[in-house]
């Protein structure tokens, strides 16, 4: 693992709502996610978790600091050179799949090559290669309400991994499984994390999945320090 930094936040805070409504959910935060490093995020619910993997993959903007990316400060970028490198660089899983109803399993995995540009063939092969890697080529042309929700939440990594991201944001990607389908994804996370060499943040509630990534980053309300540990 090389100790660049990926991901690099410098002072960054983040709050919603004006006048008395005004809720300030970061505050001041700085991170350092080196390059290939599997980092989980965890804190108690409304801490601003997912606020902050929001920031990091460039569907929101701080109010206050610098979000760097590959030693980029991204937030110089306008709007439309966000979203591409965003489709480059990033790939997302959240806790619910949003895979499209009316597509197979393949279809799904191959949608964000087709929506770059890529013709049919090429993106159902790299979809090919993506169901093999999640164990799943046997489903290739099952719809997700034909899939249970743990080889659902395997497409909808295969699908964030279609572009070939560097980084991958994970926001709670097990939360509405069970422990044996729980550590099934999160172990194939992992593995296609080092087979991939990603540099991956997972947001979790699971302690126990935490322990199993390179390092953990417990988020703290706003107004409080934050711990590296
Ligand atoms: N778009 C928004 N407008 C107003 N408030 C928001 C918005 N997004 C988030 N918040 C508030 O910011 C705080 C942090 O939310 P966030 O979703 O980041 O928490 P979280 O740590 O991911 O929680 P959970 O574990 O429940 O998913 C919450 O108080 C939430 O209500
Ligand atoms: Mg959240």
């Amino acid at each position: 693992m090389s100790e660049r930094a990926l991901v690099e936040l410098r002072g960054v805070s983040k709050g919603f709502g004006a006048g008395s409504t005004r809720v300030e959910v970061l505050g001041a935060l700085d991170l350092d996610v080196p390059e290939g490093q599997l980092l989980a995020v965890v804190g108690p619910s409304g801490v601003g978790k997912s606020t902050l993997l929001h920031l990091v993959g460039l569907l929101d903007r701080p109010d206050d600091g610098r979000v760097t990316l590959d030693g980029d400060d991204v937030e110089v970028l306008d709007g439309e050179a966000r979203a591409r490198l965003r489709n480059r660089m990033i790939g997302f899983v959240f806790q619910h799949h949003y895979l499209l109803d009316e597509f197979d399993a393949r279809d799904n995995i191959a949608l964000p090559l087709r929506i770059a540009g890529k013709g049919a063939a090429v993106a159902r092969s790299r979809a090919d290669e993506l169901l093999e890697a999640v164990s799943l080529t046997d489903r290739a042309h099952h719809f997700p309400d034909q899939l249970s929700g743990g080889e659902q939440q395997r497409v909808a990594v295969a699908r964030a991994l279609a572009m070939k991201p560097r980084l991958l944001l994970a926001d709670e990607p097990t939360g509405n499984l069970d422990r044996a389908n729980s550590e099934q994804v999160f172990d194939l996370v992992r593995e296609l994390h080092l087979l991939a060499g990603l540099t991956s943040i997972i947001v979790t509630h699971d302690e126990e999945l935490a322990r199993m990534c390179d390092d953990t980053f417990h988020l703290v309300p706003a107004g409080q320090s934050v711990e590296y540990v």
